[in-house]
């Protein structure tokens, strides 16, 4: 039997920082579910499909592999065969994955692939949905969220720090119009499962995060 804990939030909560350290502390696997959408998204911006275009973009997801890797415990995202780990992490991509996660042949697409990830090993698997519907049944799930400015403040450090930075004001911008796409959706839209624990990070850093999850999950007894 494996444990799985499900960390569900809006754009820039913390999720992949927090889940990382404690997949690391809890010797779990991280699953990334936002890198497979941007992986599928990255095709579709290379085949010139546009954001809106729903039919376009359910027929030419198919032609889109995700599969991932996983190399001293850092997960790699491939794409056709194609290790895109480091391709898919500009706001052009995440803007093109919230559209597409839009369309139910993309998400059909991800779907069983990361419900045979949480089967077969112990996971931390972080995304949109994963409470609500990848994992209904997960050990513990956490909805984790802050204040949009808190939110963009840290993409823009970032993508800083990345060396590849942007303006404040377009990535605030850009972060709620994601937000509430994310959230309207007809299918599997972000919301907080009903047995989720709420933890708003706002206030908080990234060791008062942890701590906080990590007492969650000694009461649910996954630790
Ligand atoms: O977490 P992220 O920024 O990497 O996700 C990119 C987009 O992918 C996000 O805006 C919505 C979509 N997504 C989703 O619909 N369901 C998930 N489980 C994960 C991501």
């Amino acid at each position: 039997m494996s444990y799985n804990i499900a960390i569900d939030g809006p754009a820039g909560a913390g999720k992949s920082t927090i889940a990382k350290l404690l997949a690391k502390k809890l010797g779990y696997v991280y699953v990334d579910t936002g890198a497979m959408y941007r992986a599928i998204a990255l095709y579709l911006l290379r085949e010139k499909v546009r954001p809106g275009d729903t039919e376009a973009i359910s027929r030419t997801c198919m032609e889109a592999e995700v599969t991932l890797l996983y190399q001293d415990g850092e997960q790699m995202v491939l794409l056709n065969g194609e290790n895109v780990n480091g391709l898919i992490r500009t706001e052009e991509v995440g803007n093109m994955a919230s559209n597409a996660s839009a369309v139910p042949a993309v998400r059909a697409r991800l779907l069983q692939l990361q419900r045979d990830l949480a089967a077969s090993e112990n996971v931390i698997m972080d995304g949109r949905d994963i409470g609500t519907c990848v994992l209904p049944d997960a050990d513990v799930k956490l909805f984790l969220t802050a204040g949009s400015a808190v939110r963009a403040r840290r993409r823009y450090e970032e993508l800083l720090a990345k060396g590849t930075p942007g303006s404040f004001e377009q990535i605030e911008k850009d972060i709620i119009e994601r937000d509430a796409r994310d959230r309207n959706r007809e299918i599997s839209p972000l919301r907080q499962a009903e047995d989720a624990c709420l933890v708003d990070t706002s206030d908080m850093d990234i060791p008062q995060v942890v701590d906080t999850i990590l007492e969650i999950c000694r009461q649910k007894g996954c630790i």
